[in-house]
This record gives structure tokens, C-alpha cells and sequence, in this order.
């Protein structure tokens, strides 16, 4: 008789994905979003596979309460900052994630805040639709022949790239890690340092994932190399700018304008930038769209079924 595992899908995820675990013998497949950590802690025992997004934290107490039957969690999206990887290692569990299925919609949504921060569009929306004609306020900024800072230029910083070429914006990068060529590839000019990419830049865009290394990794010294009057979008992780610091930079002005989807504690209702006027916010909005929901949902289903079928899969 065939082996039967357990997978609990404890965060909204395509019915794609969940379609593609129940159509595979053997697994079955419980949907349970939204339970309290008392409740998740109460049944994870029970299953051999995990799957989340982004709302269930994957941290020590949860997995000492796996009593060693989980062998797998996965992630639907590229950020592993929920999953304690080391701790879920350690106890031989398989930790997962979907890099390349969200890269489109994070980029373009990148594209979509730096539009929207250059002129102001749900500022001059509210306005509009609150009864006031007014075009005298929103003077806006133009992209063309702008220099754009990218930090990170891996999988979404390449397309975001990509695209701002496409605005005719002069393109500058900081990667330690990115080779001269692939950046000139992608006409866009490597910088050595983060110091001097700030220096030459009117807009920063970051792209790169939390880590110990990044955390920070702007803050008030740096926002103050940025030319007076610069613009700020953040689309990849909270914690990667300091938000007290961001706070102090748009409201003295030193900042034009901040365009932020990802914030230090999420959900961020009462988040000290929220009460701005010169930043947009999206509530961690970057891979939702329907394509990239699917793409997530199906890569990361594939993935847990190969582990728990001993097939070949490629670990986080
Ligand atoms: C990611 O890490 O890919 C995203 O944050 C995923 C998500 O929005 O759930």
C-alpha cells in the first residue's frame, strides 16, 4: 500500500497549488489559514508537509512542536525571513522556496510605485474624488535621463533594470556580487560602493533579500549622500531601510518622495511612515498578481510533493 502524507497549507495560496496536491496519490491535503499559534501548535504533529506565504512564522516553538514527523515546509515566494532555515535543518526538515516565480510581478510593481511616488497619483486621486480640482500641486518628477540607483541587481533588480532603460533613465548598480559584464549587459553601470551609488543617484530602488548583512543597510548617513530632493522605493523587504531615519528624510524634506511596500513589522497599520505626505504605501503587495500567485503556488505543490515522494527537488 502507497505511503500517505499529510500537507497542511497554513497561508492563502493559488488553488492551483492545492488542486496539484490533491491530485497526487498519496498526499493529502488540509487548507487552514488564519489559525492562532496555539492552533497550528496543536495539529502541526500531524502533518509531513508545510506550506506558507508569508502570515505563518516558521520559528523554534513551531517546530518543537512537530514532534519529528514534518519533513517539509514550503514557501510560496522568495523570501525565507518567516522560516528559521538553520533550526529546520537542523531538525532534518526541508525548507523551500519559489525564487523565480514572482519575479514579473515584483518588478512591475516596483515600476508602478516609482510612478506613482514621481507624481503623486493616490494623493492627487484622494483629492479628485474628494471633490477639489486641483493641478497646481502635483507638479511631478520625469524618469527620462534620471539616474536610478538599483541595490541589488540579481533577479528582480535586473528587470526593474530592464525597464527603467526602457523610461531612457541612466542606470547605476550596487552588487557585490554581480559581475562588471552582466551589468553591462543590461546597460547598467556597476558602481563599487553603495557610498558612491547614493552620491550619483536621484532614485534608489532596492532589491535585495533580508539578511544579517543587509538589515539597515540605509539609514540616516546614507540618506544623507543622496542629492536633496531624491526618491526612495522599497518593494523587496522591511528592515533593509531604517524607517525611523526615512520618517526624518521625508518629513525634513531631504526626500521628495518614498514609495514603500514592505515594512519592519507587517501588518504595518500603524507604521510611523503611514502618516506622511510625501510616501505611498501598498500593503506588501509585490507578488500579487494572479500570474505569479499561480506560478508560486504550483512551483512550491511540485516541490513538497517531490520531497515527500524521495524525488529530486532543489532545496532553499
Ligand atoms: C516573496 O518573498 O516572494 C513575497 O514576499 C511573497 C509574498 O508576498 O507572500
Amino acid at each position: 500500500m502507497e505511503q500517505q502524507f499529510n500537507v497542511l497549507v497554513s497561508d492563502d495560496i493559488s488553488e492551483k497549488g492545492i488542486e496539484l496536491l490533491e491530485q497526487e496519490p498519496g498526499i493529502h491535503v488540509d487548507v487552514k489559514t488564519k489559525l492562532t499559534r496555539e492552533e497550528l501548535y496543536a495539529i502541526i504533529a500531524n502533518y509531513d508537509g508545510l506550506v506558507t506565504r508569508s502570515m505563518t512564522t516558521v520559528d523554534q516553538e513551531l517546530l518543537d512542536h512537530t514532534s519529528g514527523r514534518l519533513r517539509v515546509v514550503g514557501r510560496a515566494g522568495v523570501g525565507l525571513d518567516n522560516v528559521d532555515v538553520e533550526a529546520a535543518s537542523k531538525k532534518g526538515i526541508v525548507v523551500l522556496n519559489t525564487p523565480t516565480g514572482n519575479t514579473l510581478a515584483a518588478t512591475e510593481h516596483t515600476m508602478a510605485m516609482l510612478l506613482a511616488a514621481c507624481r503623486m497619483i493616490p494623493k492627487a486621486h484622494n483629492t479628485l474624488v474628494g471633490g477639489k480640482w486641483d493641478r497646481k500641486s502635483f507638479m511631478g518628477f520625469e524618469l527620462y535621463k534620471r539616474k536610478l540607483g538599483v541595490i541589488g541587481l540579481g533577479r528582480i533588480g535586473s528587470q526593474v533594470a530592464r525597464r527603467a532603460r526602457g523610461f531612457e533613465m541612466d542606470v547605476y548598480a550596487y552588487d557585490p556580487y554581480i559581475l562588471k559584464d552582466k551589468a553591462e549587459a543590461l546597460g547598467v553601470k556597476l558602481l563599487g560602493s553603495l557610498d558612491e551609488l547614493l552620491r550619483t543617484v536621484d532614485v534608489i530602488t532596492l532589491h535585495t533579500p533580508r539578511t544579517p548583512e543587509t538589515l539597515g543597510m540605509i539609514g540616516k548617513r546614507e540618506l544623507e549622500l543622496l542629492p536633496d530632493g531624491a526618491i526612495v522605493v522599497n518593494v523587496a523587504r522591511g528592515g533593509l531601510i531604517n524607517e525611523k531615519d526615512l520618517h526624518d528624510a521625508l518629513k525634513s524634506g531631504k526626500l521628495r518622495a518614498a514609495a514603500v511596500d514592505v515594512f519592519d513589522k507587517e501588518p504595518a497599520t500603524d507604521n510611523i511612515l503611514l502618516g506622511l505626505d510625501n510616501v505611498i504605501v501598498t500593503p506588501h503587495l509585490g507578488a500579487n498578481t494572479d500570474a505569479s500567485q499561480i506560478n508560486v503556488a504550483v512551483m512550491v505543490a511540485q516541490q513538497v510533493i517531490n520531497v515527500l515522494k524521495d524525488r529530486d527537488y532543489e532545496g532553499a
